[in-house]
């Protein structure tokens, strides 16, 4: 391991006024979503939409990295340009999911484990071979009647652990993502405590593993009340709930935290990653930023629908939601940047 190479790297993705951009939908995932909108589910029609993507103008000023799948990071341009080699050009740091999905775990129904650690060493090394710096292992934990279990939240902080140091083995700097979801009942405060433990038990086996922190990022979900909760909670609520338990789970010594969406509006998840830049900003330990696929893909596909037509208008939601998120985390977003999305790419 370069410790070094990870911290510099790490520092990258982290960028003060900039967040990560994840396009690494698996191909079941990608197609599902572009089921929804009537968009042909076929290897062409996925590798327009992420050359739509990342050739967005100005997309660097606020993107410092993005998470690429393995079908994607090895395409290229219409005008035969590497994605990887724009990426490149453009500053931008490029990151690969590794995990091979989530899959039922034995014995606890309705609960996951993710898998892919087998041959996890080799496939880094070929990613890092075509250019990757980073790379992503996702994990989901649900919450329920019963749920989640301590099983389930073992498994899965082991594994993530076990990742994270096979990436920094082979020089990439791994983003950790231990997913607590929005589906369900539960509240604010079922949430805050589901997600605490979860926390405490992926850096204990950080530590177990001896993963480098300050060469790590870990992706979080913000703490939210369910889906179905009767009770949603305001803007800073959810910020000082959130702040409150990650200063109490995470170490001073990790490189910084990019939250996912998980299935937020675009607006709400720049407005509360907003508020806790706001609030709290001047208390953090670690750099504080996005990492959001959804929140930041979805407005632009509903645009695009495939159409070679909308590729500029998509492409300037997708910038649009890229420099909202960018003012989010310097604290500086305002509903006033919403409906705005011409005139902020055109500046
Ligand atoms: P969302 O922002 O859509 O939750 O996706 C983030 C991600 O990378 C999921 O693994």
């Amino acid at each position: 391991m370069n410790a070094s190479e990870l911290i510099d790297t790490a520092r990258l993705m982290l960028a003060p006024g900039k967040g990560l951009l994840a396009m690494d939908e698996s191909t079941p995932t990608c197609n599902e979503r572009f089921a929804s909108l009537g968009i042909p589910q076929t290897e062409a029609s996925r590798r327009a939409w992420r050359e739509l993507i990342i050739t967005t103008p100005r997309l660097a000023d606020s993107i410092s990295g993005v998470i690429l799948y393995d079908e994607t990071i090895r395409q290229r341009c219409t005008d035969g340009t590497p994605f990887v080699k724009l990426l490149n050009d453009a500053g931008i740091v490029v990151g690969i999911k590794v995990d091979t999905g989530a899959k039922p775990l034995a014995g606890h129904a309705g609960e996951k484990i993710t898998e892919g650690l087998d041959g996890l060493r080799e496939r880094l090394q070929g990613y890092s071979a075509i250019g990757a710096r980073f790379a992503k292992w996702r994990a989901v934990i649900s919450i329920g009647p019963g749920l989640p279990s301590t099983a389930c939240i073992a498994a899965n902080a082991h594994a993530l652990a076990r990742y994270a140091a096979l990436c920094q083995e082979a020089g990439l700097v791994p983003i950790v993502e231990p997913e607590v979801l929005m589906m369900g009942g539960h509240t604010l405060q079922g949430c805050a405590e589901v997600s605490m433990q979860v926390l405490h038990e992926v850096f204990e086996q950080l530590y177990v593993q001896g993963v480098l922190l300050e060469g790590m990022v870990l992706k979080p979900n913000m703490l939210l009340p369910g889906l179905n909760c009767s009770h949603q909670d305001s803007l800073d609520e959810v910020a000082d709930a959130t702040v409150t338990v990650l200063l109490r789970a995470l170490p001073a010594a990790l490189a910084g935290v990019a939250f996912l969406s998980g299935g937020q509006s675009a607006e709400l998840a720049s407005a509360r990653l907003n508020a806790m830049s706001q609030r709290h900003k001047w208390r953090l330990p670690w750099a504080l930023t996005f990492s959001f696929a959804r929140a930041i893909q979805q407005p632009a596909l509903e645009i695009w629908r495939g159409g070679a037509a909308n590729v500029m208008q998509a492409q300037r939601a997708l910038g649009h939601r890229a420099a909202c998120n960018s003012a989010a985390q310097q604290g500086t977003y305002s509903a006033a940047m919403e409906g705005m999305g011409n005139a902020i790419n055109d500046v």
